[in-house]
């Protein structure tokens, strides 16, 4: 035996068993988006670094440090997508779709991510997100809130924290920015290592810092909500107007900044206590200065994501458990003779009831072994075919879950009575 290759660190296998979980997650979410009007989108992994480099900031962490970056055999720069909006808009500008009334897409997908792995944070995970183009808000953020707390409910996670904060225009964030600069300037000695390297860059995301020392100045820095234009300040007050109506509980909170730079206005994130340090199950905001950034007309646009991960984990951990779908009914095949009309058997019977989960015996093997391998299917009946019963046009039927005793059935009653096992 060779020694085996393992799989990458970070990359992980969706094993059949945690299957029935991911399956429910990504069919309520599917639901709720269609049900509020989103269209599926379905994009490439893959797209030109330089799209990323330009959307998401040169000096994010993402860009910086977590792209998995590589030259193809033309020597082209190019990056598994760490995230879905930049390659969604890059997709909907080169094919004109914002022309169109304000479209609503999602996508779902693998996302990479060069971070160091841990309980919630790979580097290959799964997300579904969303994006409304050309509505300018404030009514479309607090639609996206309420819809993202909707999809949470549905999936049974109630315990979840609210934030959100607004980060005005490019123009009032970079005064703020300056305002905050200094701020940090005259406690310099205070700083950490991280947030010396990220004054001059990207001072913002110093409110984000984990670190314990840094908190009390953090705590203390001036407010981004105190230094909003005008117009932000009514949108995001808009937003919460719209937010309190509808009886959301939420927490505003200014030091809510987020690892991609294309965000302007309304940002939020709902958080769980449940998952550590990687508590963000779901985040998004508006960037309304994006779409012209990479090369398309002005347009609006807000957007959201969830790890799907993470919801998984959730899930799995609160105890609920979600059946795997097994067969209806295990088709055993005694004697050569029997293959083929089991197989034909089959096959009508699938025609016949298009909803019947049917395994048929491969491989062979005797009465017995078969038999066990019947019941450890988990399905509800076997089926069982013999030559003389193919000559009869009969089979016998047996209820593995039950004692009763075995029937003799032709081929009208046998579909009559898998029909029934489907409804029920
Ligand atoms: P993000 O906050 O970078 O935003 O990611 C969204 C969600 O993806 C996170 O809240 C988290 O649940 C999940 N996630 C991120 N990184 C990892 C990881 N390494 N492992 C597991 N899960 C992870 C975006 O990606 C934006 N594109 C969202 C958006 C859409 N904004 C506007 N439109």
């Amino acid at each position: 035996m060779g020694k085996l290759i393992q799989g990458i660190r970070g990359f992980n296998d969706i094993l059949p068993d945690a299957y029935p979980i991911w399956r429910f997650v990504e069919t309520t979410l599917r639901e709720i988006l269609q049900a509020y009007g989103y269209q599926e989108i379905r994009l490439p992994a893959v797209e030109k670094t330089v799209l990323f480099a330009r959307a998401i900031g040169e000096v994010t962490d993402i860009v910086e440090k977590e792209m998995y970056t590589f030259a193809d055999r033309n020597g082209e720069s190019l990056t598994l997508r760490p995230e879905g909006t930049v390659g969604c808009v890059r997709a909907c500008v080169e094919h004109g779709l914002l022309h169109k009334h304000q479209p609503r897409l999602w996508y779902g997908g693998a996302m990479f991510r060069y971070e160091r792995p841990q309980k919630g944070r790979y580097r290959q995970f799964h997300q579904i997100g969303a994006e409304v183009f050309g509505v300018p808000g404030p009514d479309v953020d607090a639609e996206m809130i309420l819809m993202t707390g909707r999809m949470l409910r549905a999936l049974g996670l109630a315990d979840l924290e609210l934030q959100i904060n607004s980060l005005g225009t490019a123009g009032s964030r970079a005064d703020y920015r300056e305002r905050l600069v200094g701020y940090f300037r005259r406690h310099h000695e205070l700083l950490d290592d991280d947030a010396r390297r990220r004054l001059d860059m990207n001072p913002l995301r110093i409110l984000d810092s984990k670190s314990q020392s840094m908190q009390g100045l953090i705590a203390q820095a001036p407010s981004i909500l105190e230094h909003l234009d005008e117009a932000s300040r009514a949108h995001i007050q808009r937003v919460t107007e719209i937010l309190d109506a509808a009886l959301v509980t939420y927490t505003l909170n200014p030091r809510l900044v987020r690892g991609l730079d294309y965000y302007t206005r309304t940002v939020f994130e709902w958080t769980s206590k449940d998952l550590g340090a990687q508590g963000t199950v779901c985040a998004g905001g508006r960037y309304d200065g994006l779409v012209e950034q990479i090369g398309g007309p002005p347009t609006p646009a807000i957007g959201f994501a969830t790890g799907i991960e993470r919801l998984v984990t959730l899930i799995a951990e609160s105890g609920r458990v979600l059946p795997t779908p097994t067969s209806h009914a295990y088709l055993v095949i005694v004697g050569e003779e029997a293959v083929a009309p089991a197989y034909r058997l089959a096959e009508e019977l699938r025609d016949r009831l298009p909803a019947l989960r049917l395994q048929v015996n491969s491989g062979g093997g005797s009465f017995k072994s078969q038999f066990k391998r019947a019941d450890r299917s988990g399905a509800r009946y076997a089926i069982i075919l013999a030559a003389e019963e193919v000559v009869a046009a009969r089979v016998s039927v047996k209820d593995l879950r039950d004692d009763a005793a075995q029937l003799s059935l032709s081929e009208a009653e046998l579909a009559a009575l898998l029909a029934r096992c489907i409804d029920g």
